[in-house]
């Protein structure tokens, strides 16, 4: 089990930074395996027994981050050219080995979530599991609701040939522009913007609001990131 530095290893939980941290320890308030700790840099792991202020710490072994992903921002853990969403998570979230579970164009905003838990990754990845994806999509020419729901539901052939799972698709803005809600359980690349293409039009602006039964959170600005919970965690694959 790998060993990481007190302060580290609970700011890494998302809880608090590292500095306030230092000040908890420096207070007496975290103990490790029943014993007061006065000095944030000793070396602990999962499997030690931490408590702050009497409190277990929420111990899961993997971390699960929700980003409300910025436009520009590619989705991988490093890139040459481009910032990735591991790049631009805060400090006190980022440790080794996180990838972001899928993947947004570079110019999709919205829920990028980002673990270190390759499983997890593969289930709600896998068109198998079905877990729904959720998207607004602003499309530029605007084209016959019914008509593209039934396609949407019956599976659209891609131009290459590739057929889609069945998706849903809702109105819900039809004024100046036509804006969608767009419900897929596969995620393959460029997908939703070569569905809309299929049908004579083009996405505009695409931003993903939900990974199963999990919401983007409201508060998150782009560019934010926070801890999921493990009651948030379970809402994804909840069928
Ligand atoms: N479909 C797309 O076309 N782009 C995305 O980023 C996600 C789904």
């Amino acid at each position: 089990m790998k060993k990481e530095r007190l302060d580290k290893l609970i700011a890494s939980q998302g809880l608090a930074s590292r500095n306030d941290v230092k000040s908890m320890v420096r207070r007496g308030e975290v103990s490790v395996n029943g014993a007061v700790i006065k000095d944030s840099s000793i070396k602990v792991s999962y499997e030690d027994d931490i408590k702050i202020k009497g409190k277990s710490l929420l111990q899961t072994e993997f971390t699960y981050i929700m980003l409300n992903k910025p436009k520009g921002v590619v989705s991988a853990s490093e890139d040459k050219r481009d910032k990735t969403v591991v790049d631009i998570l805060p400090d006190e979230l980022k440790r080794k080995n996180l990838f972001p579970a899928g993947r947004l164009d570079k110019d999709t905003t919205g829920f990028s979530l980002i673990t270190d838990d390759g499983n997890f990754a593969h289930r709600i990845l896998s068109p198998a599991r079905h877990v729904d994806k959720t998207y607004i999509a602003e499309v530029s020419e605007k084209i016959d609701f019914l008509k593209a729901k039934q396609a949407f539901a019956d599976g659209i052939v891609l131009s290459d040939g590739t057929v889609l799972l069945s998706a849903k698709l809702e109105l819900i803005e039809d004024g100046e522009k036509q804006v969608f809600k767009v419900v897929i359980k596969e995620g393959k690349y460029h997908q939703i913007k070569r569905m809309f293409a299929s049908l004579g039009t083009s996405v505009v602006e695409l931003k993903r609001i939900a990974i199963g039964g999990l919401l983007l959170d409201s508060s998150l600005k782009e560019g934010e990131a926070r801890i999921i919970s493990e009651s948030e965690l379970k809402l994804i694959e909840r069928r």
